[in-house]
């Protein structure tokens, strides 16, 4: 659930279009994606038009356009990632949350990103989950990690699914 209205992140900022990139930042902070419908909100308010934020939107991978989960895994596949194996994360979070890179799992809870380098190449295989890096990989240590972002099961929701 969004913290923010669109109307609240432009609060402030309107028709200012030099605000274009934060106003997208914040958008996406708040909504995980960045939606046609904020696109056009975000034109109308800084009278930037909506081919220019699409442009924009479109050209930083930064952005998402599609709709994210609660957790992204960003996994690098770039070459001092690669040559340390970490198409095995990539095998181990596909088969693990049952999911495609850029889908989203079915709870909204994981996506899953690549991207071609994350800037940490010495430390790889470099996961990021929402920003945080995670270095020297394992397929071990992401179940660990996906494992520790699920939400714990109580004892309640056991007994109301049996
Ligand atoms: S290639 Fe993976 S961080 Fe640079």
């Amino acid at each position: 659930m969004p913290s923010k209205t669109l109307d609240e992140i432009l609060e402030g900022r309107r028709s200012q279009p030099n605000q274009l990139i934060e106003v997208l930042q914040d958008v996406q902070k708040d909504y995980r994606y960045i939606s046609k419908e904020a696109m056009q909100a975000v034109s109308q308010g800084l009278g930037v038009p909506v081919i220019e934020v699409y442009r924009v939107a479109s050209f930083y991978k930064a952005f998402r356009l599609k709709p994210a989960g609660k957790h992204v895994l960003t996994m690098c596949t770039g070459t001092a990632c690669h040559v340390r194996a970490s198409s095995l994360l990539i095998d181990q979070a596909v088969n693990q949350l049952g999911v495609k890179p850029g889908d989203v799992t079915g709870d909204g809870l994981f996506s899953i990103r690549q991207v071609n380098c994350l800037g940490a190449c010495a430390l790889g295989p470099i996961v990021a989950e929402n920003g945080s890096y995670h270095h020297h990989m394992t397929p071990a240590k992401l179940r660990k990690l996906i494992e520790s972002l699920r939400p714990q099961e109580t004892e309640e929701t056991k007994y109301a699914q049996a």
